[in-house]
């Protein structure tokens, strides 16, 4: 039985996708962890080595082949889409690298599109949306249409996104990836801060050791299994040291 603050139980999840000249490649070999409320995890690894496939199961995006994936208590491996997609809905907020805000669509839509869902009146959605700029710092930019913003604000607008459903977690896939260190840094602390002082959790894939610091602990994958999972170590030569060892 999972513990009450376990938010992600992933026991022996695989996962394969069929390839086109038949045949199955399998890409997640037996992942096992878990998460708890209030935890800020990083999970590393090198280009290809299935973290966000791992991220999208976690997410409730995709369904592992097999293994228990249970969110929130909740065995998501038999639902429909429609259930997975009011999961989401109701429990995460997503960040991506590319910051994935409709283009022609404001700022404050941007931020209210996933009140949509949620029976909240029009104004209702306006002044959460407003409130979560105010968190984020671009409270002054609601009219603007994101090609008007630098690429750290794009990444604010999409944290202030995935915070507008008032979610208990965050999933980042690369969240800096796609902005300079000084831009990356400013969204890791706000991470930082939403972690410590709202108690979200966070789940953020980097390919970045001194990203990875930001967060209290490490999964690292590596040809699809887990070969370190646990507190950040003093140097990065922990994780991949441990690499060198994995069999395929
Ligand atoms: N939908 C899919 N169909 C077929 N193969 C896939 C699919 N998604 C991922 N893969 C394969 O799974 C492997 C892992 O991909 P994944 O995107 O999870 O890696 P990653 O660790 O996130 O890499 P990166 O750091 O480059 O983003 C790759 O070999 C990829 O080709
Ligand atoms: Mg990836």
């Amino acid at each position: 039985m999972a513990k009450n603050d376990t938010i992600i139980s992933m026991k022996k999840i695989c996962k394969s996708f069929p390839l086109e000249i038949g045949g199955v490649q399998q890409v997640l070999f037996d992942i096992t962890f878990d998460v708890h409320a209030g935890e800020f995890v990083s999970i590393m690894g090198p280009s290809g080595s299935g973290k966000s496939t791992c991220m999208n199961i976690v997410g409730a995006l995709d369904t592992p082949t097999s293994g228990v994936y249970e969110l929130y208590g909740q065995n998501i491996s038999n639902m429909t889409d429609d259930q997975l997609a009011q999961i989401r809905n109701e429990h995460i907020g997503f960040v991506f690298q590319n910051f994935n805000l409709l283009s022609k669509r404001n700022v404050l839509d941007n931020v209210m599109l996933p009140l949509m869902y949620r029976g909240m009146s029009p104004s209702e959605r306006v002044r959460r949306a407003r409130e979560m700029l105010t968190r984020v710092g671009l409270e002054k930019f609601e009219s603007y249409l994101p090609n008007q913003l630098s690429g750290g604000m794009k990444q604010r607008v999409a944290i202030a996104r995935a915070l507008a459903g008032d979610p208990k977690l965050i999933l980042a896939d690369e969240p800096t990836g796609a902005l300079d260190s000084k831009m990356g840094n400013e969204i890791l602390k706000f991470f930082e801060k939403l972690n410590r002082e709202m108690g979200i959790t966070i789940v953020m894939i980097t390919h970045e050791f001194d990203i990875a610091r930001y967060s209290r602990r490490v999964i690292h994958i590596y040809d699809g299994r887990i070969n370190y999972d646990g507190p950040i170590p003093k140097t990065e030569s922990a994780l991949t040291t441990k690499t060198t060892k994995v069999t395929k």
